[in-house]
């Protein structure tokens, strides 16, 4: 090991770096939200969007995800090049759970933790996002400040007072019989700072970009520095243009 690793191991040094980074952590909820605030029905995505899964896919590249047992369950894999912490009342049954060891079939034990933890509470998984981040600062795979909250209704509703930014898909359908709703975007919380079509036909796909207002209603962007300018510029990356 290198003088200059040995010195980033300190623990002193690793608490100090942890708790300054603590500070600057941004959760993000990403979602695809159909007509009547629709997200699903009987637990997957009522629609197929190729584009919006690119567009996902995209934006949440090398970043920590926060996600319901739910949600994780009905995924087709596991995310590679993120890390996904998922959040089950029972961490032991979720281990025992015949779609997770499916899903885990031909990962290793230290390919599983890169890529996922598994927490009891919203509480626990905020801060498991914290020290996944701090461990992975100085290594050569670091991950993005940006915490992205993936869902489903029952995760984006729960962290939403933690929420600062919401990057919401709208889909141009009517779900009939949907079974989980988005939560309603306040205007006096949440202000559209960008919007672009994802797709015309045959499903319109529309990209927006809600930064939160400050307590006083004032956009965030008069208080500096401000992060949304890095994350609207990824977003702009990942729309392709019409
Ligand atoms: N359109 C989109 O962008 C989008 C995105 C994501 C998901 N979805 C859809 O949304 C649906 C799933 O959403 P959902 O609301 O039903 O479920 P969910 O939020 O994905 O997961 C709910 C589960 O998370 C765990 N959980 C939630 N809060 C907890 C807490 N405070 N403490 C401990 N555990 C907690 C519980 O797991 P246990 O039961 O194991 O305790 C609970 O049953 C699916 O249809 C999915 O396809 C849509």
């Amino acid at each position: 090991m290198s003088q200059k690793s040995n010195a980033m191991t300190e623990p002193h040094q690793q608490q100090a770096k942890s708790l300054d980074h603590q500070v600057s952590l941004k959760f993000v909820a990403i979602a695809a939200v159909a007509n009547q605030n629709a997200l699903g029905k009987e637990g997957s995505i009522p629609w197929h969007a190729p584009n919006d899964l690119k567009f996902f896919k995209n934006i949440t590249q090398n970043k920590i995800l926060i996600m319901g047992r739910k949600t994780f369950e009905s995924l087709p894999y596991v995310f590679k090049n993120r890390h996904s912490i998922i959040v089950t009342s029972d961490v032991k049954k979720f281990w025992e759970s015949a779609k997770v060891i499916q899903l885990f079939s031909g990962l290793n034990q230290n390919q599983i933790s890169e890529l996922v933890s598994v927490e009891s509470s919203v509480e626990k998984a905020i801060q498991r996002a914290q020290a996944v981040y701090s461990a992975r600062l100085y290594s050569q795979a670091p991950l993005s400040q940006f915490i992205i909250v993936a869902g489903g209704g029952q995760i984006y509703k729960q962290l939403l007072p933690v929420t600062d930014a919401l990057i919401v898909t709208q889909v141009g359908l009517d779900v009939s019989g949907a079974d989980t709703f988005f939560v309603e975007i306040d205007p006096a919380h949440y202000q559209l700072a960008f919007e672009q079509a994802l797709q015309k036909t045959p499903l319109p796909l529309t990209v927006q970009f809600w930064k939160k207002l400050d307590p006083k209603g004032l956009a965030s962007h008069t208080s500096a520095p401000d992060f949304s300018d890095d994350l609207l510029n990824q977003i702009k990356q990942a729309c392709p243009i019409l």
